[in-house]
């Protein structure tokens, strides 16, 4: 069976930490940050290639949170659940975004379209309840603001 499209990449990867200790987890780091997950058909290549079980590249796979099994959906939205957002309300927010989208914490929807998650403390307090859409900060945010936050990242089409 062929590997992923992202071969090359694995090559490059795999070249700069052949000889490194501790490199199976540096690897599975730049395969998530670079695709946004650790594609099964990679995790076989890199078992090959490192003569590492593939049992053990799972067991650190899914230790931490970190890392992904399946590709996210094309818009990662976060909120943040950090002291000041919490204190701000960004409970209620997570649950309008989690009741409008039909899914939990680190679930994508169906149609691929969003990847919801929480995460701790975006760095900017001062704008809190922060949710941030593909790097895109949304600020000061309310429940009743979500629907116009969603509209602006996936307008819907009359067509
Ligand atoms: S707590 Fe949300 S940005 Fe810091």
């Amino acid at each position: 069976m062929k590997t992923e499209e992202a071969a090359p990449d694995l090559t490059v990867i795999l070249r700069k930490w052949a000889r490194k200790r501790g490199n199976l987890i540096m690897i599975l780091h730049e395969l998530q940050n670079h695709h946004g997950y650790v594609a099964r058909s990679i995790a076989l290549t890199l078992a090959r290639e490192l003569n590492v079980p593939l049992a053990r590249i799972y067991e650190v796979l899914t230790f931490y949170n970190y890392f992904k099994l399946k590709p996210p959906g094309r818009h990662v939205t976060s909120v943040c659940m950090g002291t000041a957002c919490y204190l701000k309300g960004a409970g209620d927010v997570f649950g309008e975004l989690s009741q409008r989208l039909k899914v939990e914490d680190g679930q994508t929807t169906e149609d691929g379209e969003y990847h919801l998650q929480t995460v701790r403390c975006l760095g900017c307090c001062g704008l809190a309840p922060v949710v941030m859409i593909n790097g895109r900060i949304h600020s000061k945010v309310q429940p009743r603001d979500v629907s116009r936050i969603l509209e602006q990242t996936v307008p819907l089409t009359t067509e």
